[in-house]
């Protein structure tokens, strides 16, 4: 080989060896920060009769409503212990205030603008305007309903005394936050992390490549329909009853929500040997994948073959998520949540030795897993998972010794 090969060969080798470490040394932006929610909420005009924009002024009038937004995630979206244990470890990102506390007097800082492309890097200056106490109502009445100096809704014929926009579809309002997009060169997946609307765009026909996701039909996405369940009621005491919505917003953290996604059942494998037991799981009640969200988020499925006395003679496990590899690049590695519609099963034999007493499936949801909590330190309040199924068959006859 020539020297100036050799030399090549050598700067070219070198090159790599520092490309990917700065891969691995980079910060982790995992999105690019568009324009839908790179800025938070302007509040600089608001009429008087809504004070300050707190939510309990909101309740002064909306009572049924902000009790309800109380009991919800979307009020601790700022308290959360699990947000803030990861907003830290995570260097305190400000781009995580811009749906976590959407509202520009939410914010300590103003952004006057990005450094860079994918504006992770902010230009900031003191905001005069800060309201702490608004701050700790994460995702806000106003948050959703504040808009150019009006509260957007969807009736548009009510007598408000606060003036009202209306907007076309009440599924507008979930889409500057539930979906995060990637149009960048070092991303690879179907979908972005997070991305609920573009899970159930997916699932619709059409084929969102990495990076360019659009969201073409806002109105048949549905989350309000099963994410804030259809009631007749006043909107303020002693008004007429109207066609409202409960503001609830279940998901990961309501084992009765997490449920109603899934019908399962735990039953002899049919047109089996007799032998074997079949654990079915079937996304029958949500049109984005289960579960979803971050992807944190997973299922676990544990199905167990005892003895007469209780030990466990076999065992097996399976485990449901979205598996992201984070660096160098951001790859899709697999992907075996539940699609909108789809069943999966699981089985299990009964070894033949006779020593079989009852079979059993357990199904858990988690909110992130152990290995996880413990890297970011979060020390959780309530527990990181929860069972949503489990299921014991005695078997006739077995268990002999
Ligand atoms: C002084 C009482 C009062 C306050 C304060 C108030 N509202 Fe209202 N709001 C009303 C009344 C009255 C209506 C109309 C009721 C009707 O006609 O049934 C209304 C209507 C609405 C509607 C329906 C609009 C539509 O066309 O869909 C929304 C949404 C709403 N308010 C949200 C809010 C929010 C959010 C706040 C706080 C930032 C707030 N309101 C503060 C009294 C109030
Ligand atoms: C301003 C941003 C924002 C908007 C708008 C918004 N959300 Fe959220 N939502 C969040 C954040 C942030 C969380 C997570 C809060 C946390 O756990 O820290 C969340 C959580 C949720 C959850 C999960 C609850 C759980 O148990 O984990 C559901 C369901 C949800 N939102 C539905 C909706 C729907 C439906 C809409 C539209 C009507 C909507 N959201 C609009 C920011 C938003
Ligand atoms: C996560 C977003 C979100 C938050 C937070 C939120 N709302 Fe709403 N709200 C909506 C949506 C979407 C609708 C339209 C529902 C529909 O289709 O009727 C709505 C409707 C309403 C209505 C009109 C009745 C109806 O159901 O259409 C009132 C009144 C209202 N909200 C008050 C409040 C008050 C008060 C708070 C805070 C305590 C609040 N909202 C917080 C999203 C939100
Ligand atoms: C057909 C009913 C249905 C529709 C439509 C629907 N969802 Fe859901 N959603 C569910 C059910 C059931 C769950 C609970 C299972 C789970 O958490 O995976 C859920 C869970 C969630 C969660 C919880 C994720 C977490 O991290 O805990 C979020 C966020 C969410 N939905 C947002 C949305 C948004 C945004 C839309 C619209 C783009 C939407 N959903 C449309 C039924 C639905
Ligand atoms: C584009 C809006 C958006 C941005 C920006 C954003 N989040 Fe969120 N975050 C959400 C939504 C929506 C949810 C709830 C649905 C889900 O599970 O994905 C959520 C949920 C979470 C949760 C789960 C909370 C729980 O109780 O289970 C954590 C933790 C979190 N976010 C941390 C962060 C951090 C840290 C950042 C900044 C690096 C950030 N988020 C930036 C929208 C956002």
């Amino acid at each position: 080989m020539s020297r100036n090969r050799k030399r090549l060969y050598l700067v070219l080798g070198l090159a790599l060896v520092v490309f990917f470490a700065w891969r691995f040394l980079r910060p982790m932006n995992i999105f690019v920060v568009e324009d839908r929610f790179a800025w938070p909420v302007d509040t600089t005009a608001v009429p008087a009769v809504l004070g300050e924009l707190r939510a309990a002024q909101c309740g002064a009038c909306h009572e049924a409503f902000y009790k309800e937004w109380q009991t919800t995630i979307h009020s601790q979206a700022w308290t959360d212990p699990y947000f803030q244990a990861d907003w830290k470890f995570d260097n305190r990102q400000h781009i995580c205030r811009l749906c976590h506390t959407p509202l520009d007097r939410q914010q300590p800082h103003k952004v006057l603008d990005y450094r860079d492309r994918a504006r992770w890097d902010p230009v900031m200056e003191d905001n005069p305007a800060f309201d702490p106490r608004l701050q700790h109502e994460g995702v806000t009445c106003a948050a959703c309903h504040f808009r150019d100096g009006r509260i957007v809704g969807v009736l548009g014929d009510t007598a408000a005394p606060h003036p009202v926009k209306k907007l076309e579809t009440p599924n507008q309002v979930c889409v500057r936050c539930h979906v995060v997009n990637g149009d960048r060169w070092d991303t690879f997946f179907r979908f972005p992390p997070c991305g609920t609307v573009a899970e159930i765009q997916q699932g619709a026909g059409s084929e969102p490549v990495s990076g360019e996701l659009s969201v073409a039909d806002i109105a048949a996405l549905g989350c309000v329909d099963c994410h804030m369940p259809a009631v007749e009621r006043p909107l303020v005491a002693g008004g007429p009853v109207r066609k409202a919505r409960r503001h609830l917003w279940r998901g990961g953290h309501d084992p009765a929500m997490v449920k109603q996604a899934l019908s399962m059942d735990f039953a002899p494998t049919t047109g089996g040997e007799g032998g074997s037991f079949t654990l079915s799981l079937a996304n029958t009640g949500a049109a984005h994948y289960v579960p979803t969200g971050t992807p944190d988020r997973h299922l676990t499925v544990r199905l167990r073959v005892f003895d007469a006395r209780g030990e466990v003679i076999t065992e097996e496990n399976h485990t449901l998520r979205r598996r992201v590899m984070w660096r160098p690049f951001i790859v899709d590695l697999w992907d075996n949540r539940l699609a909108r519609g789809e069943t999966r099963r699981y089985a299990i034999d009964v070894p033949a030795d006779g020593r079989a007493a009852s079979v059993e499936a357990v199904v858990r949801y988690h909110l992130l897993d152990e290995a996880r909590r413990r890297r970011i330190g979060y020390d959780n309040p309530e527990p990181i998972s929860y069972e949503i199924f489990r299921r014991r068959i005695q078997l006739a006859g077995g268990g002999g010794t």
